[in-house]
């Protein structure tokens, strides 16, 4: 089996390929597993490392919106696992041109390219953000999608256009809808790494506004394990939310993080609100557990000691990129 991996050298499409070449997926075993990433800010070599030396990998420097690249790829690919995207949300609001590019029109190259490739599943990787934000209870699938950010706006976009690559033409699609992640290798512009990190370094944390804001936070090996799932069982044309983590208001979090790194609320210091903040984010993930019998298996409190600690034993892979 031939895997296309898009956003590979990034935070979760990292995790997933060292994850599919180290037998982390019973009787997933690709004989070829291709990485497609355009290295942007986001996308590290370093994170493929563990990897490298794999003879099954191969890691191509291209753009998702290149159809000559996305061609040559998806020739003979059984599967391809799409989490190529711009990702931060702060960025998006400062600026949404990259985001509609890469997010809506990268994904409808890769859609076209599979449909004239003739590849077998395409699973697109989207996000709880689609659904906007809920006060009470958790999204069915069903729900109606009303992002409020550029980038969960963007996500929505390309989601959309999944489904309707599936309706229309036929495509083999699946379309996963997660919840925040966090663990080893996350770009340091995002809020666990960024404040652990600053937190080590005896900095302050930025707390946006009343620090009330409610995430359920999930480890990305539960993550990608629920992708493997999809790809491989999901039913055709189908969404399946992702989550299960723990709910935490963003202040929670952060007293977390200020106990694990032995620092004092002195550290905190509050900022503006972020433009539109959602207030909270609730997946229902029903129809993943008894249709794929997903279960997420890292406890919070062992997930972010480990990912703290990750941290503290890898500066010379995260102080480049903050010093960039
Ligand atoms: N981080 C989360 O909490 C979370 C939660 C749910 C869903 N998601 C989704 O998961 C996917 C991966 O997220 P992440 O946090 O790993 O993101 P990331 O920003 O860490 O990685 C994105 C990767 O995509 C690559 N890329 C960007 N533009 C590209 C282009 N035009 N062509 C080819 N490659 C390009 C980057 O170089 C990078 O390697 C995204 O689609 C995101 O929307 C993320």
């Amino acid at each position: 089996m031939r895997v296309l991996v898009t956003g590979g050298a990034g935070f979760i499409g990292s995790n997933f390929v060292r994850g599919a070449l180290t037998d982390r997926y019973p009787g997933f075993t690709p004989d070829e597993l291709v990485v497609l990433d355009k290295f942007t800010y986001a996308g590290n070599p370093a994170n493929l490392a563990p990897v490298a030396d794999d003879p099954r990998l191969r890691v191509v420097r291209g753009d998702i919106c290149d159809p000559a690249v996305v061609k040559q790829e998806m020739a003979g690919t059984d599967l391809v696992v799409h989490f190529a995207a711009e990702s931060h949300v702060d960025r998006s609001i400062a600026g949404a041109a990259e985001f509609v590019l890469t997010n809506v029109v990268g994904t409808q190259t890769l859609l076209q390219g599979a449909l004239e490739a003739g590849v077998g599943r395409f699973t697109h990787v989207s996000t709880d953000e689609v659904y906007g934000s809920i006060d009470e209870g958790s999204w069915p699938e069903e729900h109606p999608l009303a992002p409020n950010s550029p980038y969960a706006a963007s996500k929505a976009s390309s989601d959309l256009i999944a489904r309707a690559f599936h309706i229309t033409h036929g495509l083999d699609v699946v379309i996963t809808r997660c919840s925040n992640n966090y663990g080893p290798y996350q770009f340091p512009e995002k809020v666990i790494p960024l404040f652990a990190t600053n937190l080590l370094d005896g900095g302050q944390v930025p707390l946006y506004g009343d620090g009330l804001n409610v995430r359920d936070w999930l480890h990305v090996d539960d993550h990608c394990a629920g992708i493997h799932l999809v790809a491989t069982r999901g039913r055709a044309g189908e969404v399946y939310n992702i989550g299960g983590g723990t709910e935490l208001t963003n202040r929670e979090l952060t007293t977390r993080l200020l106990e694990i790194t032995g620092r004092d609320e002195s550290a905190i210091r509050p900022v503006a609100d972020r433009l539109a903040h959602d207030r909270r984010y609730s997946v229902d993930i029903t129809k993943i557990s008894g249709e794929l019998g997903y279960r997420p298996s890292v406890p919070i409190e062992r997930g972010l000691r480990e990912t703290v600690e990750w941290y503290r034993a890898n500066r010379s892979w995260w102080e480049p990129l903050k010093a960039g």
